[in-house]
């Protein structure tokens, strides 16, 4: 039943399969050729570039190193050394590596395409290359320039092309479009990719994923590895992306899009349905995804083996246990949303004193969209000296969230002050109380727990097509607020939200952020790891407004037309508390009456009209002079 997506390839026939350089014409005429076919028994083999490391040569007008494994390998190129001098004009009008991974047929000439060109040092490329076929050929080129760059050097090996392959139905006369049933007869977990993996993925290509449990069965996906596009723009403009929904077609609830790069996603259905679409349409195609999936019971709210060992093993070195032989009590908890959408947690014996010397831990595990959000109600823990930032050797309540697979502590608390509002990234959030001294007069601390699939916004309306995308009409409300995710708390990691305003023809939009606190340094890239609010007078990327993040003081911003965007987006590293803005919608005229620039008090007046004026008051004003 499992059929690969990539052909048979009856590859470098014509190259004799001995090992050494072949010097000839067979292949690209005026290439030298090097072929690296077998590893002697060896696990890796090894290829460098000529004189390495000493500088190469100039005018090395190309220079061939091809890779040929047998029909069910591809090939794995890890660069270790990397110095092939760059131009400013690109790779292409320099020194570089050209890089062919998917052939088709034996051999290469100039008309074959290539995946990349290579250049620069170690930083700037992609260090690990995978073929898609049993072949794959570098193509090295020095310029006329002397430079002094030592070239490249690196390690080759054969993978087994198997282990790639999708444990699905692939559905007759398509490409990629895979189906996965549950039954008494199939495994119960299993693992899918997208084309060609670890290979770089084909352009212009769509593939589904459709996932059908059995009666009282889920589906739990996690993406081991996404690698689609470098960088943090907008999943809204995005070629290239992953769109999971949460029921049988693309018209269900969405639970997740993904079109950067990420690790250990967690996803699960809430029904006995998911459909994952892959699309991609950019004219650079990156890795693409490596995934595993499993059919579970929809009351076993129990993490898999796999990651309940990395739970464990991950979350003791991060933290320092405290030094106090535990008393274990019964006070853990899992709380599934099966049972409760919502709720009230305590500490033990609340609002009577805790124990002293107790651990409780709190889980709590969604499903589907849902993110689970902590509101605390009393928070009253024992401290004696000063509260520290981290809450060393103090009573405690530390938060936790899935960060790349493992429980990462995003948050504690101590002392009385009431926490903020807590929410996870995903499905899954755990908290722990940890008491080493308590007092007669601790209460210990209250809070009611919900799992939302609103992220705590609850102005606008939500569109379901999207994991996180509110709209604000005017024939609605002409004025209002919005706000990030879980504000006034810490806004979640790895979150990305939309908030779309629309006038009718005559109106624009005011807003006017009054808190702003969104972590971050300008110009808010990946580069800096910085989150981000972005504006936009289009569905896509308008580059009139540069992003904004850090702490800013009150501001205003305005759209050119009836429509406008705000896209809040943030990472998987440290947090801020988000924004709260007010909105306007004005008619044209009446914004432009409130400018304080404008000396005209007559509001009917047209743009065109006020620069002619404007115009004119300044040569008067010039004349004068
Ligand atoms: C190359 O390196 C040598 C020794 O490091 C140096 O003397 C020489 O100037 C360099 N040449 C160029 C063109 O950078
Ligand atoms: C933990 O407590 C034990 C016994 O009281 C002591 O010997 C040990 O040094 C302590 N360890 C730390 C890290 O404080
Ligand atoms: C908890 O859920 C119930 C039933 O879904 C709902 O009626 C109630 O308003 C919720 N309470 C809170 C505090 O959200
Ligand atoms: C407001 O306008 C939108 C889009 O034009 C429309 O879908 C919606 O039904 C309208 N709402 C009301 C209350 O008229
Ligand atoms: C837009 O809305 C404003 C305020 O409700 C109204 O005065 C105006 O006539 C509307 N314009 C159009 C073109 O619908
Ligand atoms: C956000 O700002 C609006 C308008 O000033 C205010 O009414 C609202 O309470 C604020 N939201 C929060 C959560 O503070």
């Amino acid at each position: 039943m499992h059929q690969d997506n990539v052909m048979e390839v009856p590859l470098f026939l014509l190259i004799l399969v001995t090992t050494f350089i072949v010097v000839g014409k067979a292949v690209h005429p005026g290439c030298e050729c090097l072929v690296f076919s077998t590893l002697y028994g060896k696990e890796k083999g090894t290829f460098k570039s000529p004189d390495f490391p000493k500088p190469y040569s100039p005018n090395i007008d190309c220079l061939l190193y091809t890779f040929i494994g047998n029909s069910d390998e591809i090939i794995e190129l890890t660069l270790t050394d990397f110095d092939v001098q760059k131009t400013k004009f690109g790779c292409i009008h320099g020194d570089y590596v050209k890089v062919f991974m998917h052939l088709e047929s034996a051999g290469v000439n100039e008309y074959t395409p290539w995946e990349t060109l290579l250049c620069g040092r170690l930083a700037d490329i992609p260090t690990v290359l995978y073929s898609s076929g049993p072949g794959l050929v570098l193509e090295f080129h020095s310029g006329s320039q002397t430079a002094n760059s030592t070239g490249f050097s690196g390690t080759f090996r054969f993978i087994d092309r198997k282990k790639f392959r999708t444990d699905g139905l692939k559905l007759p006369s398509t490409m990629c479009d895979y189906q996965f049933l549950s039954s008494e007869h199939s495994p119960l977990y299993g693992k899918f990719y997208s084309p060609r993996f670890p290979s770089s993925y084909p352009k212009n290509i769509r593939c589904t994923y459709r996932f059908r449990a059995r009666y009282k069965e889920r589906i739990r996906v996690v993406f081991e590895e996404v690698a689609l596009q470098k960088g943090d723009i907008s999943c809204l403009d995005r070629a290239d992306i992953i769109r999971v929904y949460d029921g049988k077609t693309a018209a269900d609830q969405s639970i997740t899009v993904l079109c950067n790069e990420g690790n250990e996603i967690e996803i699960l259905s809430t029904g006995s349905d998911l459909f994952i679409e892959f699309v991609a349409n950019s004219d650079w195609p990156g890795q693409g995804f490596k995934a595993r999936f499993q059919f579970q019971p929809s009351d076993d709210n129990s993490i898999d083996s796999h990651s309940y060992n990395r739970l464990r093993t991950y979350s003791s070195p991060t933290e320092t246990e405290p030094n106090v032989s535990e008393t274990r009590s019964s006070c853990d908890i899992i709380i599934s949303s099966d049972t409760n959408r919502n709720g009230t947690i305590m500490s033990p014996s609340y609002p009577s004193p805790y124990p002293p010397k107790t651990t409780c831990r709190y889980e709590f595990q969604g499903r589907g969209k849902e993110r689970v959000r902590i509101v605390f109600q009393d928070f009253n823990l024992y401290h004696t000296s000063e509260v520290t930032k981290n809450c060393e050797n103090m009573d405690s309540l530390n938060a936790f969230i899935n960060i790349d697979g493992r429980m990462e502590k995003i948050d504690n608390f101590c002392g009385n002050v009431l926490p903020k509002p807590i929410m996870s990234n995903g499905p899954r959030l755990k908290l722990e109380f940890q008491s080493l001294v308590a007092s007669r007069y601790s209460r210990g601390f209250k809070a009611t727990y919900s799992f939302i699939e609103n992220f705590g916004i609850t102005t606008g309306t939500q569109l379901q097509t999207y994991p996180c995308a509110f709209v604000f009409n005017s024939n609605e409300s002409r004025s209002g607020y919005f706000h990030s995710p879980n504000y006034p708390g810490l806004y979640p990691r790895d979150t990305e939200c939309h908030y779309f305003l629309y006038g009718n023809a005559s109106e624009k939009i005011h807003l006017h952020f009054e808190y702003f606190d969104v972590e971050g340094v300008l110009p808010c890239e990946a580069v800096s790891a910085s989150d981000y609010v972005e504006f936009s007078n289009y569905l896509t990327r308008d580059r009139k407004y540069s992003r904004y993040c850090g702490q800013l003081k009150e501001f205003d911003i305005e759209s050119d037309r009836k429509f406008f965007r705000v896209t809040f987006r943030s990472n998987d590293r440290l947090d801020g508390t988000g924004f709260n803005a007010t909105y306007h919608f004005l008619d044209e005229v009446e914004s432009l009456a409130k400018k304080p620039s404008d000396k005209s008090d007559s509001p009917n007046r047209k743009d065109g009209l006020r620069l002619l004026l404007l115009l004119f008051i300044f040569l008067l004003t010039k004349l004068g002079t």
